[in-house]
C-alpha cells in the first residue's frame, strides 16, 4: 500500500550526481558514438563490476565511466534520460550535482558539460514542469588550487549554477582543505553544500558547518555519532540529504536495517531521501524510499514527512517550497480517501 503512495507522491531530489545516472546501456552507446574504448563489451560485464567494497572502489569506476561523455549532446542525453525517469516518479524539482573537474581534466570544456546539462534541464521544465537547480562540486581528492579554476569558470555562468558542493573521496580530504575556495564561492553569491559524514567522522560535518558555512549537509550519517551535533542540526534545521542504497552498496552500513535515517527523523532532523548515483547503486529515488520504508518500518506519515522535507530542504524560494509541501499533502489526502 505504502509503495503505491510513494510511486506518484510529489517529491524533490536534492542529492544526485548527474554522472552517476549513466546507465550501462548508455555507457556502451556513447562509447561507440565517440570511439572510446572501454574495458567492457556488454551490459552484464559492466553490471558485474558494480560490486564495491567502499567509496574509493566506486569512484574509480565512476570516473572511468565518465570517459564516454565528450560532446555537449552526450551531457544532454544523460540529463534528459534522468529527467524522463523522474517525471514518472512524482519528482517535480531536482537539485543536481555535476563534477566539472572530472571533465576538464580529460580535455572536455567546462561549457560543453554545462551546456548539455542546462539545455536538458530547460527542456525538463518545459515538457515535464520539473524545476531545477545546478550544484557544481569540487573534487576533494584534488588540490584547492584546481577547485579555484572550476570556481572561476562557474563565475562566468552564475545564471545556471546555484551552489557549490564537495564530493569524491572523503577520508583524508577534510573540509578545512577547501576553506578559501568556499569563502570565495560564497563571496561570489553561490550557496554552499558539502558531502560530510559519509565515510568521514562527525567532526567533518561540524567543520562543513563551521568553516565551509554550508546550508545543507550531503549524507551526514556520522553526525549521528555526536549527540551535541545532532541537537545542533535539529535546532538549526540543517537538512541532511541521505542516500540509503548508496550507503548500503558502499558498505557504510551492513544492512538497510542499520540505516540511521529513522533515528535522525526521531531526533528531529530535517532528513531527505535521495539516490546519489542511481545507475551504480541499484535504484532511483523511489527505490530508495521503498528500501527505507521496508527496512525501517516507516509509516505512511513518515513517507509524507520525508517528501515534505524534500521541498523544505530545497533551494526553492519560500513560496515554491510551500507549494511543494501543499502538493504532497493534497496527494496524501487523496490517496488516503481512495484507500477507504
Ligand atoms: N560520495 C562522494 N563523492 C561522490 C559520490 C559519493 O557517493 N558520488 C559521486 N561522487
Ligand atoms: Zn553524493
Amino acid at each position: 500500500m505504502t509503495d503505491l503512495l510513494i510511486d506518484k507522491l510529489p517529491k524533490a531530489e536534492l542529492h544526485l550526481h548527474i554522472e552517476g545516472t549513466l546507465e550501462p546501456e548508455m555507457m556502451l552507446a556513447l562509447a561507440k558514438r565517440n570511439n572510446v574504448t572501454l574495458p567492457y563489451d556488454t551490459v552484464e560485464e559492466i553490471r558485474a563490476a558494480y560490486d564495491f567494497d567502499g567509496l574509493q572502489d566506486f569512484l574509480d569506476l565512476y570516473y572511468a565511466g565518465m570517459s564516454v561523455l565528450i560532446e555537449e549532446r552526450d551531457f544532454h542525453d544523460l540529463t534528459w534520460a534522468y529527467l524522463e525517469k523522474m517525471a514518472n516518479q512524482g519528482v517535480t524539482h531536482v537539485e543536481i550535482f555535476f563534477d566539472p573537474q572530472g571533465h576538464t581534466d580529460r580535455g572536455v570544456a567546462f561549457e560543453t558539460a554545462l551546456g548539455g546539462i542546462v539545455t536538458a534541464l530547460e527542456q525538463g521544465q518545459r515538457e515535464f514542469g520539473i524545476t531545477s537547480r545546478l550544484i557544481m562540486c569540487f573534487l576533494r581528492h584534488l588540490p584547492e588550487e584546481q577547485a579555484f579554476d572550476a570556481l572561476h569558470s562557474a563565475c562566468r555562468h552564475k545564471e545556471h549554477i546555484h551552489a557549490v558542493g564537495l564530493d569524491s573521496g572523503e577520508a583524508g580530504n577534510p573540509p578545512e582543505n577547501f576553506v578559501r575556495v568556499y569563502a570565495a564561492a560564497r563571496a561570489e553569491g553561490f550557496l554552499a553544500v558539502a558531502h560530510a559524514g559519509e565515510e568521514g567522522p562527525a567532526q567533518y560535518v561540524t567543520d562543513a558547518l563551521d568553516i565551509l558555512c554550508v546550508s545543507r549537509v550531503d549524507h551526514g550519517n556520522h553526525a549521528l555519532d555526536d549527540p551535541a551535533l545532532v541537537a545542533r542540526l535539529a535546532r538549526q534545521k540543517t537538512p541532511l540529504t541521505m542516500c540509503p542504497l548508496s550507503n548500503l552498496r558502499l558498505r557504510g552500513i551492513a544492512t538497510m536495517e542499520d540505516h540511521p535515517l529513522k533515528r535522525a527523523m526521531d531526533a528531529g532532523l530535517l532528513v531527505t531521501v535521495n539516490s546519489d548515483d542511481p545507475s551504480y547503486f541499484g535504484g532511483y529515488i523511489n527505490d530508495n524510499y521503498r528500501a527505507v520504508k521496508d527496512a525501517l518500518s516507516l509509516s505512511p506519515d513518515d513517507i509524507v514527512t520525508l517528501a515534505k522535507n524534500s521541498f523544505a530542504a530545497s533551494f526553492l524560494p519560500d513560496k515554491e517550497k510551500q507549494a511543494g509541501i501543499d502538493a504532497v499533502a493534497r496527494h496524501a489526502d487523496g490517496f488516503a480517501r481512495d484507500a477507504d
